[in-house]
């Protein structure tokens, strides 16, 4: 079945990066010129995905403006000339059908994927975690969208970590299946120590669920924080009928950390056709220093 729809988690307080995020949803944090969630719809966009639920909550809601129409600053780039820049503003507002839904209360990323609920109905669905960007030439979506496609069964994307990140990820029980595919039969959520960690391979960011997994969270108590775990949930479908995970292709930015932050805008900004060159310099100039 072909996956039509995605849901974007975008309601997390965002604690790691304050006090950027206190007034401004990390996900609206700009890597060079483009605000993180931007690079996720694209994402899901080039993916083949139509519909995209994006989970909101209070304090949010320049998520829902940046992805409207601009009737104001279009007319006023249209009338200074700015053609190219206008195209680029409409666009935004085009790239995929958007609706949005609160999380009332910030309840763990599973909560927030119940909330998607009524919008999923009885199909299976991507999930692209709000702050985590994946660049590429192929879409991650897409390398795990195609997985389902494959085998019919939950995808999870996942990359290797190391032993000191694995215990505030998740951590996946592994088998090669082929190339870049495993087949995962359980998992535990930010293993407390290294005996309760099954790999170092940890879901990053992406995952493709069947709609079994709304009646899976209902059902099971919350987990590690007091939040509804996401990875509980999968943890039950792995356990019940196996999951796929793929070791995707794509540099990946935890836009909800500081230092990924970082990377980001210095990688983006290298491969910007107006900041490249001139960034480059700028930082064999100062690396010199360090
Ligand atoms: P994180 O755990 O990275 O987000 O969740 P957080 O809770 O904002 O992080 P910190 O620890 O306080 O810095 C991954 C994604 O799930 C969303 C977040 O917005 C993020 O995009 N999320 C998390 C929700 O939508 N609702 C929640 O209750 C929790």
């Amino acid at each position: 079945m072909k996956i039509r729809k995605a849901v974007i988690p975008a309601a997390g307080l965002g604690t790691r990066v304050l006090p950027a995020s206190k007034a401004m949803p990390k996900e609206m944090l700009s890597i060079v010129d483009k605000p993180a969630i931007q690079y996720i719809v694209e994402e899901a966009a080039r993916s083949g995905i139509e519909d995209i639920l994006i989970i909101t909550s209070r304090g949010k809601t320049t998520v829902e403006d940046h992805f409207d129409r601009s009737p104001e600053l279009e007319q006023r780039l249209l009338a200074a000339g700015k053609t190219e820049l206008y195209e680029q503003m409409v666009a935004i507002s085009s790239l995929a059908n958007i609706t949005y839904v609160r999380q009332k209360e910030t309840r763990g990323l599973g909560h927030a994927i119940l909330c998607a609920r009524s919008f999923v109905g009885n199909e299976p669905f991507a999930v692209l975690y709000g702050d985590d960007v994946i660049l590429g030439e192929n879409p991650v979506c897409r390398q795990l969208c195609d997985a389902y496609d494959q085998y019919g069964l939950g995808v999870v994307g996942i990359k290797e970590v190391t032993p000191e990140q694995i215990k505030k990820y998740s951590s996946m029980k592994v088998e090669p299946l082929s190339g870049r595919q495993f087949k995962i039969t359980d998992m535990v959520e930010k293993p407390a120590t290294p005996e309760q960690a099954f790999s170092l391979y940890s879901i990053l960011g992406r995952c493709v669920l069947p709609p079994q997994i709304f009646d899976i969270l209902e059902s099971i108590p919350y987990g590690v924080g007091g939040e509804l775990q996401l990875t509980d949930a999968m943890k039950v479908l792995a356990q019940r009928e196996t999951m796929i995970g793929v070791d995707f292709e794509g540099r990946r930015y935890d836009m909800g950390s500081k230092l990924g932050i970082l990377q980001a805008i210095v990688e983006v900004g290298l491969s910007h056709p107006e900041t490249g060159s001139a960034f480059r310099e700028y930082l064999k100039g100062i690396a010199g220093t360090l």
